[in-house]
Formats: structure tokens, C-alpha cells, sequence
């Protein structure tokens, strides 16, 4: 039987991971599961492993307040070593880009343990944008034995990149699974009953390269067209990080129509994008949810590694600048055929059953 291990430590990582935890743990006869977190992320963490019932193994409980690249690289790779030693799995899985992701596959790799990265090959080619993403992305798959790309696009970049075929696997993104089973009809919220009488802006940031300026000039615009648009409200469920909150009050506080709330479980959160009229975020993850479900999005970001969503129509970059946010944002509240042309749903990220088919990849391997 495979001795298979996930380890993984912040929000997105856990809402992309548990679907596949689960589809292991049902699999007893196939597979022994093995998982770890790091806690690279506390409470946004807890709130993912609630939602599906994963229990870990192992929680290396990494988080303090005000952590350094340094401080989650070295926590990691020392605190896993003692767990890699004693479980000796047969594999390993990490997931996409943080720097969790990052420190496990090199501790594995110190120690000759195979990598399984989920999410491989998403590519911006610019080392620092999004920082320090990119260089985890491509680090975890230089160690890595098996690669469970979510797109053809994604296996293209392992290619390029001189990667072998026969461990390349195109299995969608195990992100629309969890997608999948969250987004209801009939579901309530009393935010989105306060929101009802008015088209719903969803707002999400977070990202390390847009702390300060940037992100100030983000909620500058995002202020400055709303208030010109009194048919509009904004909910903005908050990154936990300090230095987000102090620059959205500074930016957002006394403007009613706007409301900043704790962050959201990930079923709320979906439920959520499903009601909202457009979003602006420099997440990931959003940009792989938003086109399933036929929501523009403005990307506040100046590159991504998801070009899937801008060519199917549903995604723009809008980079960081205040006055093409407020001209992007503006335009799509006021024109119906540019709002029209981005809402138009499709899945270029899978049919909601990556994990299964990672499943079956390590099952005859
Ligand atoms: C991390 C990832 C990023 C991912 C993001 C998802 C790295 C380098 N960055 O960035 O790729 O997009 O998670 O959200 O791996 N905090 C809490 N409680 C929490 C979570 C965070 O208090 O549950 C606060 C802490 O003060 C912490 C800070 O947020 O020090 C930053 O967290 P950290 O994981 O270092 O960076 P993120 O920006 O969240
Ligand atoms: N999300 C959530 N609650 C929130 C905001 C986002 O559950 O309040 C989910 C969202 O649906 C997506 C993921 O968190 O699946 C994105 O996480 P984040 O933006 O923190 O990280 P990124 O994807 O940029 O790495």
C-alpha cells in the first residue's frame, strides 16, 4: 500500500488540498494518508479544515504574527524533517506556490523522498511577480517527481521546461472539486441581504509585492468609483495579515456602502462570488473560480499565471495603478457590452474531479 503524505499550511493551499485528503482517506484499501500542516496560516487554516472534516496528523504550528520568508523557510524545513524521518512516506504532495509548498519539497528532497506537486507548472516567467510565488512554483518542480498540471497549458510550461512527459498528468485543478460541492441555491447571508438592493462588489488582497503603496492606491480607486456609483456596495472579507488591515481602514473606513468583515469560510466565501456582480482581487484561487461561475474579474495585479481565464473573456489585469483601476472598474459598471462580454461562464479549470484522478495517478504508481 502507498504511504502518501500532503503537506500544506495556508488557506488556498488547505481549500485545494482537502478535496484530494478526502478522496485518499476513502480509498483505505489503496492508500495510507498521511497529513501534516504546518500552520503557516492559523485561523484561516482551522477555518478550510473544518469545512471538510480534515483532521491532521501532524501541525507543526508554525504561525507568529509579522513572519518573515525566513522565519516560514527555515520553521518548516526543520520542523519537518523530524516527521518525514519517522512517517517515511512513499510520497509526498504539496501544492502550488507558497512558501510551505516551497520548504517541504526541498526538505523531501534532502531527504530523497518522491514529490507529487498539484497545481504544477502555472508560470509568469518573472521571478519577482507574484513575489515570491514564481520562484516557489518552479523550485518545487525542479524536486518533483510527479506533476499533476490543472491545465494543457500548465504541462506546456513543464515542457518548455525540459520536464519528462511520462510524469506529467493533466487533471484539472482540484480547487473547482471543492467548488463543486459549496455552491447552493437558496443560500442567505445577512451581509448579501444588506447588499440585495444594490450590484455586489466583492473584494479580496493580499498579495506580499502589494503591501503598501500599491495596495493604497487599490482601495483609492476602488473608493473613488463607488462613491460615483450609488447603485453599488462592496463586501471586502479581509486577509488576516496586520499590514492589510492598517492600509484598508486607512483607505475604506467611514464609507458605508463598504463593508469590511473577517474572513469568510470558504462555502460563504463561494456562495458569495456566486451573488456577486463583479471582483477585484489579486488572489489566485479567484481566478480560477470566478469563470465557472460567469463573474468578471478584475485582476489588480500586473502579470498571472492563469491565462486560461483572461482568454476565455472572464479575467483583466488591471495592475496596481490608481487611475486604470478607476477607469477599468468604472468602465464595467457603466458599460453593459463590456460587462456582458466578461460574464460569460466557462471552465478552463476542470470539471471538479482533479482529485480523483490524482488518486488514480499514485494508486498505479
Ligand atoms: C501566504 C502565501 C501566499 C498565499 C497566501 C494566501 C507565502 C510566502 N505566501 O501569504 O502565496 O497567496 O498565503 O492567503 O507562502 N495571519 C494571521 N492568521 C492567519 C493567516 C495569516 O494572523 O490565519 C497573519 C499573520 O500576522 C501572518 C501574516 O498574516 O504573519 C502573513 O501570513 P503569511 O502566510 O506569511 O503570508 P500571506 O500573505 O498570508
Ligand atoms: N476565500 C475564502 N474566504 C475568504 C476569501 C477567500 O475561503 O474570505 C477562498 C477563495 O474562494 C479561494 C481562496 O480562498 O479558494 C483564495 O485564497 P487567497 O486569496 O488567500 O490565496 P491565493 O489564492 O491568492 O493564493
Amino acid at each position: 500500500m502507498n504511504k502518501v503524505m500532503l503537506v500544506f499550511g495556508t488557506r488556498p493551499e488547505a481549500i485545494k488540498m482537502c478535496p484530494l485528503v478526502n478522496e485518499l482517506k476513502s480509498r483505505t484499501d489503496e492508500f495510507e494518508t498521511v497529513v501534516t500542516v504546518t500552520g503557516q496560516h492559523r485561523e484561516m487554516l482551522d477555518q478550510v479544515l473544518r469545512v471538510f472534516n480534515v483532521i491532521p496528523d501532524y501541525d507543526l504550528a508554525i504561525m507568529k504574527q509579522g513572519q518573515t520568508l525566513f522565519d516560514v523557510t527555515s520553521e518548516v524545513l526543520q520542523n519537518l524533517k523530524t516527521v518525514l524521518e519517522k512517517e517515511g512516506p512513499d510520497v509526498v504532495l504539496v501544492h502550488g506556490d507558497t512558501t510551505t509548498s516551497f520548504a517541504a519539497a526541498l526538505a523531501c528532497f534532502y531527504l530523497q523522498i518522491p514529490v507529487g506537486h498539484v497545481e504544477a507548472g502555472l508560470r509568469t516567467h518573472d521571478i519577482y511577480s507574484p513575489w515570491p510565488e514564481e520562484f516557489n512554483r518552479q523550485a518545487v518542480d525542479i524536486v518533483s517527481e510527479y506533476y499533476f498540471a490543472p491545465t494543457e497549458a500548465s504541462k506546456k510550461n513543464l515542457l518548455e521546461e525540459g520536464k519528462d512527459k511520462t510524469k506529467i498528468w493533466v487533471t484539472g485543478n482540484s480547487g473547482i472539486d471543492a467548488l463543486r460541492t459549496t455552491v447552493r441555491d437558496g443560500y442567505s447571508h445577512p451581509e448579501l441581504e444588506w447588499a440585495s438592493d444594490s450590484r455586489l462588489i466583492l473584494i479580496t488582497a493580499h498579495r506580499r509585492e502589494n503591501l503598501g503603496e500599491p495596495m493604497h492606491r487599490m482601495f483609492r480607486a476602488i473608493r473613488c468609483v463607488m462613491e460615483e456609483h450609488p447603485d453599488t456596495k462592496a463586501i471586502y472579507p479581509i486577509h488576516m495579515n496586520p499590514k492589510v488591515r492598517r492600509a484598508a481602514h486607512e483607505e475604506l473606513d467611514g464609507f458605508s456602502r463598504l463593508h469590511i468583515i473577517d474572513p469568510l469560510e470558504v462555502l460563504d466565501f463561494h456562495n458569495f462570488l456566486a451573488a456577486s456582480y463583479l471582483i477585484l482581487t489579486d488572489s489566485g484561487g479567484i481566478q480560477e473560480e470566478a469563470p465557472s461561475l460567469g463573474k468578471p474579474v478584475l485582476v489588480m495585479r500586473d502579470t498571472t499565471e492563469r491565462p486560461e481565464g483572461v482568454s476565455a473573456g472572464t479575467l483583466k489585469l488591471v495592475g496596481t495603478e490608481e487611475d486604470v483601476i478607476y477607469h477599468e472598474f468604472s468602465r464595467l459598471l457603466s458599460d453593459p457590452c463590456e460587462y456582458d462580454a466578461m460574464s460569460h461562464s466557462s471552465n478552463p479549470y476542470g470539471d471538479g474531479y482533479a482529485s480523483k484522478r490524482i488518486a488514480d495517478v499514485l494508486a498505479r504508481h
